[in-house]
């Protein structure tokens, strides 16, 4: 695990020289608050600063004025010549109050690790609809802050001020106002016709598979490598922050769509995750989750439970899944074998060991796909009554929803899930028997691959 004081560099003249401060809580162990530690140096770097300290400090509970103790605060005043930082970002996240105190008593700018992040997101949205949900969340962001009275004087320029692209950071309250109604509305427009390509996409019956992961896990790479995406791929985390649909041949001749999604990270603030539902809708609109985990990083376990938490949070956890533990060109055989061997994966389907880099290990990740893609999904045409509000979630958590209709004596659903799971349903069947789904353009006749109608037409 990577500690501290690795983060800990000379101060370089070009960068923003940054000092971090964590809190140590009790029941928080300690290994955990380094983990997030040494993140958080790494969220700095990515977000262009230099980190020149580090500290952790144990209090039996947050200060309200300041969050951090009073002594702690005395300590950086005299820290901040010695060592040349010119903004502290906090681990913890900070209240409007205790942000503003912080930077009176410091007489710097005070960044909390939400806003770091949403710094780089702001750099690295790509897509319009990216760019629009990264700026309204600042805006969110922002406003209370504003309310409260922060010196937005203090802040200058740097991490913390930048929008989406080059533009700056809207100050003036009203306009913040009305800039965030205009955004909504635009939000919610481009929504709508994502939404409709997926309505396509589900039409045409062509599985989607979402590549979710860990940030930094190497989604985008493996992307690039199936299907020539050209996604962009960097050693930062958050590389990737919209989601980019493309297909890919199964072995069989058949196809299936593959999605890159935004990485996942812990104590990722959940305005964020609100503000990137965009992507996460493709997770959970997925027929199959292509887990890809960096098997070389140290804190590879932690990436794991981060991952199927926020998996479970988004109820997506039941459906097919596979775990794909990437880069393993940087491990020896002996090792891979381990980590495959020794660690408890469940609840996946399949352990994959792949290389996105190489390829290796590709083509057993595409015959898995091809499996899971073909495992007994199952159509089924449902009426459930209002008073069963919670068979529709439990659908959704098992599988997806394609048609809702909201009839006189309760809801009309046609869905589709694993033939294992449709039994829970019989009870609200319309129509007997289930339908079996073929989820493909291309269809195996005697083991053949003929074209289906609408491959030809298309
Ligand atoms: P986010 O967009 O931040 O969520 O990251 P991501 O999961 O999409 O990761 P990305 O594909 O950008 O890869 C992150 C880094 O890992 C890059 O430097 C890649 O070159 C590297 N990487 C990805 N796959 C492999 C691999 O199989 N082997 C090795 N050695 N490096 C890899």
């Amino acid at each position: 695990m990577p500690r501290l004081d690795e983060f800990v560099f000379a101060p370089d003249q070009e960068a923003e020289c940054v000092y971090l401060l964590g809190l140590g809580l009790p029941g928080v162990p300690n290994a955990k608050l380094e983990e997030e530690m040494s993140e958080l140096g790494e969220l700095a770097e990515t977000a262009g600063a230099e980190v020149v300290g580090a500290d952790i400090q144990h209090l039996d509970k947050p200060n309200p004025l300041t969050c951090f103790g009073k002594g702690k605060v005395e300590e950086l005043k005299s820290l901040k010549g010695d060592l040349g930082f010119t903004s502290v970002i906090s681990n913890e996240d900070l209240a409007p109050r205790q942000q503003r105190n912080l930077e009176d008593a410091l007489d710097m700018k005070v960044l909390d690790r939400s806003e770091v992040i949403l710094d780089i997101f702001a750099r690295h949205a790509r897509s319009h609809e990216g760019r629009l949900q990264v700026e309204s969340a600042q805006l969110r962001h922002l406003l209370p802050r504003l309310a409260g009275g922060r010196n937005l004087s203090r802040l200058g320029g740097g991490i913390g001020t930048r929008g989406p692209g080059e533009q700056k950071l809207e100050v003036d309250r009203r306009r913040i106002r009305n800039r965030m109604t205009d955004l909504g509305q635009q939000i919610v427009k481009l929504q709508n016709s994502r939404r409709l390509h997926r309505n396509t996409r589900r039409r045409n019956q062509v599985p989607v598979a979402a590549v979710v992961g860990y940030t930094n896990a190497g989604k985008s790479t493996l992307l690039n490598a199936l299907t020539g995406a050209g996604v962009l791929e960097a050693d930062q985390v958050f590389a990737t922050l919209d989601p980019t649909t493309r297909a890919v041949h199964l072995p069989d001749g058949r196809k299936i769509l593959l999605t890159d999604t935004v990485g996942f990270i812990q104590k990722l603030p959940t305005d964020l995750v609100a503000a990137f539902r965009g992507t996460l809708e493709e997770v959970t609109e997925a027929n199959i989750l292509i887990h890809v985990l960096d098997a070389t990083h140290p804190a590879m376990r932690a990436h794991f439970d981060a991952t199927n938490e926020e998996l479970e949070r988004l109820e997506a956890i039941n459906k097919p899944m596979v775990l794909a533990l990437n880069k393993v060109d940087a491990l020896d055989p002996g090792t891979v074998a381990m980590i495959q061997r020794r660690g408890t994966w469940a609840p996946y389907d399949e352990v994959v060991p792949i290389s996105a880099k190489t390829g290796e290990g590709l083509p057993r990740l595409l015959e898995t796909l091809a499996r899971l893609s073909e495992a007994g999904l199952v159509r089924l045409d449902l009426m459930v009554p209002y008073s069963e509000a919670g068979v529709e979630a439990e659908v959704l958590r098992r599988g997806r929803v394609l048609k809702r209709d909201y009839l006189a004596d309760g809801m009309r659903l046609v869905a589709e899930v694993l033939s294992s799971d449709a039994g829970r349903f019989e009870d609200y069947v319309v129509a007997e028997p289930a339908e079996k789904v073929t989820p493909v353009v291309g269809r195996r006749v005697a083991g053949k691959r003929v074209a289906s109608p609408r491959a030809r037409a298309g």
